[in-house]
This record gives structure tokens, C-alpha cells and sequence, in this order.
């Protein structure tokens, strides 16, 4: 089983962490033109957060989606709001 972590970074991005490895950078500055993704626009628009760090529970829609990531796999979300890992 792979381990998941979100790391929110000081004054910047949520990353997501699989095994040690950044597969993804979200935004939690609400400025990126990119979204979900950060696209650097918190180091210009003054966004100021702590950090802070979660490991996520196995087998969560995080977790899977996660490992789906990391894996290269695709995601799609449907009208309804449901995430499919294909
Ligand atoms: S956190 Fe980087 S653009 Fe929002």
C-alpha cells in the first residue's frame, strides 16, 4: 500500500505526496488561472497560510485518486460530481 500525504506549504500550495514523491500542486490561494492546479499566483498575490501536513487514509477517494495520479492514470468527473479513475 502506497502512503498519501497532503502537505499544505507556508503561504502556498497543497501538495500531494505519494511515497515520498510530489505528483501534484493545488491551489489554496483561490488565484490560479490553472484550477484546480497552482500555477505560481500565490507569490504574487499575497497569500499568507501556515503549513501544515495529513496523511491520508488508504482506500479514501483521496488516496485513490492520489495513486491514480501518480499512477498516470485518468481522472473524469461526471455531471454529478462522481470521480472516475479509468
Ligand atoms: S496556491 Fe499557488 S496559485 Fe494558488
Amino acid at each position: 500500500m502506497s502512503e498519501v500525504v497532503v502537505k499544505s506549504t507556508e503561504n502556498g500550495p497543497n501538495l500531494v505526496i505519494v511515497n515520498g514523491k510530489v505528483v501534484q500542486a493545488w491551489c489554496r490561494c483561490g488565484g490560479s488561472t490553472l484550477m484546480p492546479f497552482c500555477d505560481g499566483s500565490h507569490k504574487r498575490n499575497g497569500f499568507v497560510a501556515k503549513t501544515h501536513e495529513v496523511k491520508v487514509r488508504q482506500s479514501s477517494l483521496l488516496w485513490r485518486i492520489a495513486n491514480a495520479v501518480a499512477g498516470r492514470r485518468m481522472l473524469v468527473l461526471t455531471k454529478n460530481g462522481l470521480v472516475l479513475i479509468v
